[in-house]
């Protein structure tokens, strides 16, 4: 029985999963589920990354023990997979003993080829990213990742000797074509390995919160060398090496591209130094962005899992993640595209499809499927389109190319549609040419039912059970000899409504913001200058707060700005946006969103932020108002990603 090993990334646990995080594990679910319906033996991977500085700092932040903090956010993974209907088969976490006792093995193993050696090291590091970076790597003077100033370090620190592997992996590279994956990021790495490969420090001094480096004493494992390791440990290294070698190598890592230098350099390279055999391939897609923005954490733009199968459900979710973008690229995501792919797609070429079948063949066959009888050519064409797809989808998802494999899947049941249009089964008197032409769109919908059932499991195991089939890939050819009674059931995918934009709240983009200084304007008896962050900008506001506020009380606070209000001077200096205050019986108080990431949106559930620029009239005329210490629009609350916007004053104020 030939095996497939897939992986995800371990996720950084400092805060919840959101929908990038989802996209990789879904992609990884339908990979497993394709290769589990085809009979292999699969080993589906995921997990959490808990050490490192990242972690350390959110937990102290929090006021929590690392541990503590980390036990806490395990749930709202296993909980956001579990919605998703994940069908991983070991979720690792870098605190279990075991992954530990793996990682301290590794380092003594590349220890042992002489490829740890005691230095100094002194550089730029982003705790976002937990990597160094080089003068020339930042984007004015920030990391091109988080968009934040690294910090400076300087420390003894024990290194892996990287340099000497560069001949190799080059070498590497070359004989495995298929490793660096898709073949049109891999230049991109070669290139820089080429350039220069610098040693690797991979221990830390200032930092407790990791596993205690085995060479030396006082250093705590790079997160990285400890995070890595997790993708043999997960599989019984080095305790169970038989369990390790029916599995390893990884068929599959999947990753986005900002973690390829990780797995495409130094984690082959590690392996190298340990003489353990290297993965098949890594795979690098790109990133699903919210209005051209990476989703981020550290950016606060995300959308949780949990907020989008609410709203559309898990299958719907699933589909359209993996069918509207290509994978290896970069796309924006978009509710209306999602809503008209899954009515068009899953509701009616596949959902109407089924329940138009289903009615037929209980009227005129009692349910039992028909026999197939005489094919004519119109038979021949579906069946043949039917046994096609075995090859294209396999080669798609050999590829990894999800959206292509849908395109197929979707294709061939369009062709299904058209037959059942053009045979007009509805009309048919004669009972045996009847039945053929049913068997046939039965037979159809239970080869199109298995394919599409890695991407959309509930929805097909509905189908399957409608269908009195059993979902398989082992035998994907279209029979002549199906059996079996059909039960027409529920619907299989209920029509989904777009949220509308008509809102006169949909004009808004708001944004929390950091105040940084604030002073008197010079020129203004009224107004206060702030200067305010939001998150990749800093921006200029002036605001009438002066008799309200004392500057020094306003820095530090964040809080809500109009940031697509049209810019406009005010007493000669320009104020670009506008804060968002409460004012009731001459109190007047800013709304605040403390637990908010600078730059995080505002919104109402389900309404867009607008990207127009807007007037001072257009704010005007939307009533905010609060209510319990919360702000409101039309009776609903204010969020942002990670909670609500706050301002302590009586209910009903107005807000502007
Ligand atoms: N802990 C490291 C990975 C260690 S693996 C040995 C890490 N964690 S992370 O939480 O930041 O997750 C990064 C990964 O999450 C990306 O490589 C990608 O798989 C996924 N994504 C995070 N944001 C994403 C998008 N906005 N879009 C697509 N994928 C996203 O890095």
């Amino acid at each position: 029985m030939s095996k497939y090993y897939i992986t995800t990334p371990i996720y950084y646990v400092n805060d919840v999963p959101h929908i990038g995080h989802a996209y990789t594990t879904i992609a990884a679910d339908v990979l497993a589920r394709y290769h589990r319906l085809k009979g292999e033996k699969v080993f589906f991977l995921t997990g959490t990354d808990e050490h490192g500085q990242k972690i350390a700092d959110a937990a102290a932040k929090a006021g929590k023990k690392p541990k503590d903090f980390v036990d806490g956010l395990i749930p709202s993974f296993k909980d956001a997979w579990k919605l998703l209907n994940i069908s991983y088969d070991h979720f690792i976490r870098t605190t279990d003993d075991h992954h530990q006792k793996a990682v301290l093995e590794i380092i003594k193993l590349c220890e042992k080829n002489g490829d740890i050696y005691l230095g100094e090291y002194e550089g730029l590091y982003c705790k976002g990213c937990e990597r160094y970076y080089l003068e020339r790597d930042l984007v004015d003077g920030k990391c091109p990742m988080h968009l934040t100033a690294p910090i400076h370090m300087k420390e003894e620190s024990y290194f892996f000797k990287l340099g000497k592997y560069q001949d190799k992996l080059l070498e590497f590279y070359k004989a495995n074509p298929g490793f660096l994956s898709p073949s049109y990021r891999a230049e991109e790495i070669i290139n820089r390995v080429k350039e220069d490969l610098k040693d690797l420090s991979v221990s830390r001094t200032n930092l407790s919160w990791g596993i205690p480096f085995p060479v030396g004493t006082g250093h705590v494992t790079y997160v990285w060398f400890d995070a890595l390791t997790n993708y043999i440990s997960g599989i019984g290294w080095p305790q169970d090496m038989k369990k390790f070698n029916q599995l390893w190598p990884a068929d599959c890592h999947l990753i986005a591209k900002d973690i390829s230098w990780f797995h495409e350099v130094i984690w082959p390279a590690m392996l190298m130094s340990a003489g353990i055999e290297l993965p098949k391939k890594v795979f690098v897609h790109g990133f699903l962005t919210v209005e051209g923005q990476k989703m981020s954490k550290s950016l606060g733009n995300f959308i949780t899992p949990q907020e989008l199968v609410g709203r559309f459900g898990v299958d719907p979710t699933r589909y359209f993640l993996l069918s509207y973008i290509p994978f290896g690229q970069d796309g924006d995501f978009s509710e209306a595209q999602l809503v008209t792919r899954v009515n068009g797609e899953i509701a009616d070429a596949y959902g109407n499809l089924l329940s138009r079948v289903a009615t037929l063949v209980e009227k005129n066959f009692q349910g039992q499927w028909p026999a197939s009888g005489k094919f004519t050519e119109l038979e021949n064409d579906i069946e043949k389109a039917a046994n096609e797809l075995e090859s294209q989808v396999d080669k798609s998802l050999a590829g990894l190319e999800f959206n292509k494999a849908l395109e197929q899947i979707l294709g061939f049941l369009r062709a299904v549609n058209k037959y059942m249009t053009e045979t007009q089964p509805w009309k048919i008197t004669d009972k045996d040419r009847l039945g053929t032409v049913l068997y046939t769109v039965l037979e159809g919908l239970r080869v199109g039912t298995n394919y599409l059932a890695p991407f959309i499991p509930a929805t097909t195991e509905n189908a399957a059970k409608q269908l009195g089939q059993k979902i398989s890939l082992e035998h994907a050819k279209f029979d002549r000899d199906t059996k079996g009674v059909v039960k027409k059931g529920e619907v299989l995918q209920k029509k989904l409504e777009a949220k509308k934009q008509d809102s006169p709240f949909a004009k808004l983009n708001l944004r929390v913001a950091h105040v940084v200084t604030a002073a008197p304007h010079p020129d203004a008896d009224k107004l206060l200058v702030l200067k305010i962050n939001l998150g990749n900008e800093e921006r200029t506001l002036c605001a009438g707060l002066k008799a309200f506020y004392k500057p020094e009380e306003l820095v530090g606070k964040h809080i809500v700005v109009v940031s697509n209000l049209k810019p406009a001077k005010l007493r000669g200096i320009v104020s670009q946006g506008m804060l968002l205050a409460a004012d009731k019986n001459g109190v007047v108080k800013v709304l605040e969103a403390p637990g908010a990431e600078p730059g995080a949106p505002v919104t109402l559930p389900g309404v867009k932020p607008n990207t127009q620029e807007i007037t001072i009239d257009d704010v005007m005329a939307i009533k905010l108002t609060t209510r319990m210490k919360k702000t409101v629009f039309d009776g609903q609350q204010l969020v942002t990603p990670t909670g609500d916007v706050v301002v302590d004053i009586e209910d009903g104020a107005t807000i502007r």
